[in-house]
């Protein structure tokens, strides 16, 4: 089949390569040049393990391809999907003015029909406001005679397994009530429902808001955890115990109850945040989102109130080793990264932070090269030295057995922080040090 994909930052470039990768024609769009420019030559402007073979591959195979060139995208393929960002405007809400765009450019082009799909994540009632641009627009070009349809197609990938998520899809979620449309995007997804049936069918509006209910239950699990883990502190309690405890039921289940320094990354808050607006205006007072919300903000300022604390309040000339900057691992993406309102607390406190982590030192670099309270280290050994304390943000498989005597000889004085309970406190006793984690027993 033929697809385009307009967008090529994570969704896209990821959906794109993977329909190219079971046989699809696709055709991938997008307004900067550069980025086109770099794609051509197998350059990927993101970390994603395992997408740049990928690319290179159906690209040097012939069907993916890279364009600027709107026309022709238009023209190529009978699926048109919608990709590109959907950034918060200063209220939270979901910006969808580089939405509306592609759904005029369609409009513009379009010779023939066309179903154009949502991928990005947008509010409920989207897909309803894209179609009256493209009847809009084709209304303007007196092309009412041309027929379309727009269908919900919602993206539940990981960064860092971006790859893996779309090639074993746990659904295939398709929002629409054209019967046409629905054939189409059944053939289009047919090479990854094969096993079991993935491909859910509903209304444009259930699907719409199907994406946000799953990440703001997945973000609603995470602060309630860390709620738990915050009240197993004060109360002699063990948030491993009790993790493994509750987990065990399979109504409750061991995934995403992981407490930590909150959540971050360009979904979870923007999602959370964009669906309290989306019910605001409704004047619908969501109380949960807005509680998962709050428990969010507040766990990010957690690990800082522990070092300040340790430290009496006095933390001005310090300096912290911090290993981990990416908001998880397996990506080099810090949008909403915990490690960012850790490193600016400490600034703001007058200490200095050294850092390292495998794969966001450039991405920190671009964000905070001006500031001379930061310097950068390129081994996670090198950040240690001399330093007051090593704090763990992000964990990385290379941080979960390091050589605890090396750290405790580089370190002015043998205490840990660790936001990530990736370490036996047991064990960390023994090794000397003065041990913090998050809602555990020392
Ligand atoms: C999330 C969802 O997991 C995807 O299903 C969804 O498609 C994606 O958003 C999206 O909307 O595009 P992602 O933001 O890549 O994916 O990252 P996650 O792996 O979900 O992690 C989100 C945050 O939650 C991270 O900061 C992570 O450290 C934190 N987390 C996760 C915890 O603190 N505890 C846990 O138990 C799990």
């Amino acid at each position: 089949m033929r697809v385009t994909v307009f967008g090529t930052g994570y969704v896209g470039l990821v959906q794109g390569t993977m329909l190219a990768e079971v046989g699809h024609e696709v055709v991938c769009v997008d307004v900067d040049a550069d980025k086109i420019a770099r794609l051509e030559q197998g350059i990927i402007p993101i970390f994603e393990p395992g997408l740049e073979g990928l690319v290179k591959e159906n690209h040097a195979a012939g069907r993916l391809s890279f364009t600027t060139d709107a026309a022709r995208a238009v023209a190529h393929g009978d699926i048109q999907f919608i990709a590109v960002g959907t950034p918060p405007d200063e209220d939270g809400s979901a910006d969808l003015q580089y939405v509306l765009k592609v759904a005029e450019t369609i409009a513009e082009q379009m010779e023939a029909h066309r179903i154009i799909v949502d991928k990005s994540t947008v509010p409920v009632g989207t897909a309803d406001r894209v179609r009256a641009r493209v009847d809009e627009v084709l209304k303007a070009r007196g092309r009412e005679e041309l027929t379309f349809d727009v269908v919900s197609n919602p993206e539940f990938l990981k960064e860092g397994s971006a790859v893996a998520d779309c090639q074993k899809p746990d659904r295939i979620i398709i929002g629409t009530e054209d019967e046409d449309s629905v054939e189409m995007m059944r053939e289009l997804y047919a090479p990854f429902s094969r096993q079991h049936e993935k491909i859910i069918v509903m209304d444009v509006r259930s699907a719409e808001l199907t994406k946000y209910a799953a990440n703001c239950m997945l973000a609603t699990k995470i602060s309630f955890m860390n709620e738990i883990a915050n009240l197993a502190e004060r109360l002699g309690a063990d948030i491993e115990a009790v993790r493994q405890g509750i987990g065990s039921d399979p109504r409750i289940g061991y995934h995403f109850i992981y407490p930590g320094v909150g959540y971050g990354g360009s979904c979870f808050p923007k999602d959370v945040q964009a669906l309290i607006r989306t019910a605001d205006e409704i004047d619908f007072d969501a109380k949960v989102l807005k509680a998962v919300e709050a428990r969010n903000a507040k766990q990010k300022t957690t690990l800082f109130a522990k070092i300040r604390d340790h430290f009496g309040g006095e933390l001005a000339g310090r300096t912290f080793a911090l290993w981990g900057l990416a908001f998880k691992p397996n990506t080099d993406d810090m949008r909403e990264a915990p490690s960012r309102v850790l490193m600016e607390a400490l600034w703001q406190a007058g200490a200095r932070v050294q850092a390292y982590d495998p794969e966001a030192m450039e991405e920190t670099q671009r964000l905070y090269g001006h500031r001379d309270e930061l310097s950068l280290f390129g081994t996670k050994e090198a950040a240690l030295k001399g330093a007051d304390a090593l704090v763990i943000v992000t964990e990385w498989q290379s941080f979960r057995a390091p050589n605890f005597e090396l750290i405790n000889s580089q370190l002015a004085q043998p205490v840990l922080f660790d936001g990530r309970n990736i370490y036996d406190p047991a064990r960390m006793a023994r090794y000397g040090f003065t041990y913090y984690s998050v809602g555990r027993l020392p």
